[in-house]
């Protein structure tokens, strides 16, 4: 079980809907101090929020980041990127970018932030996705998926060490990477921050936080064709 009460907290992809929304419930639930990371750092008119360059493509930023932020005893991956091409046809580097930012960049923030992780017993939270289960995100899923493997894999490795590993794998959220106007069934970022951080307080593994994202988690278990319905008719 995990605190938030004098917590220092690490957010990528501050800037973005869900990420405002964690950082703001950080600091809500009595973090000491919150890390806003970011592609571009902004001001947060707040002397408990210090904003922090990171650029998950970039791995010199992260570890520059991390020499910054050493002192990080709850890290969120949340940042990501959603280029929506089909996977067989989408610009190659659209596809890499994806792997890079979604998987492999949060990978490297993990290494790089574990010492002090480790040295404080602290706690990860990796954002999945519902299309870490489901494919047509595309080059998205995919990464996503290769997210949901990372956070198990490090679970096995950082829980005997006195780290927690939660793993949160929404629907829809109404915030920027959704387009569209119609923007019904989908959760508010501020519920799925709260949820993700009660799920950590409460000592969670995974937080499956909506009935889409339960429904194609239950169909993991069952044929192909249960996630897939057209392909059993064609
Ligand atoms: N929205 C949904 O429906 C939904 C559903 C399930 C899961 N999620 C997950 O929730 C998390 C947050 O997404 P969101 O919905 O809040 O989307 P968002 O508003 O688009 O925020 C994504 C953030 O990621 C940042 N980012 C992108 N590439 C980056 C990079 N290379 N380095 C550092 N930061 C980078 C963006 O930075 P800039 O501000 O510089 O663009 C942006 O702030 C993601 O992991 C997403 O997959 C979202």
């Amino acid at each position: 079980m995990t605190s938030l009460k004098d917590a220092t907290v690490l957010v990528t992809g501050a800037n973005g809907g869900l990420g405002t929304a964690l950082v703001d419930a950080a600091l809500r639930r009595g973090a000491r101090h919150v890390y806003a990371a970011a592609r571009n750092p902004k001001e947060w008119g707040d002397e408990r929020v210090t904003p922090l360059q990171l650029d998950l493509t970039d791995p010199d930023s992260i570890e520059r980041a991390a020499a910054q932020a050493g002192d990080v005893t709850v890290l969120i991956n949340n940042a990501a990127v959603f280029p929506r091409g089909d996977l067989l046809t989408a610009p190659v580097q659209d596809v890499r970018e994806a792997v890079d930012a979604n998987l492999l960049g949060p990978i490297l923030v993990v290494r790089a932030f574990a010492p002090g992780l480790l040295a404080a017993k602290g706690a990860l939270v990796n954002i999945g996705s519902v299309l870490s289960w489901f494919a047509v995100g595309k080059a998205h899923s995919v990464s996503k998926a290769g997210l949901w493997m990372a956070t198990n894999a490090f679970r096995l490795e950082l829980a005997p060490q006195g780290v927690h590993v939660l793993g949160v794998y929404p629907g829809p959220i109404d915030t920027p990477m959704q387009p569209g106007d119609d923007r019904s069934g989908m959760s508010r970022p501020a519920d799925i921050a709260a949820a993700t951080y009660d799920a950590l307080e409460a000592g969670e593994f995974e937080l499956i936080p909506d009935a889409m994202a339960a429904k194609v988690h239950g169909a993991l278990s069952q044929p192909v064709t249960a996630l897939y319905p057209a392909l059993a008719a064609g």
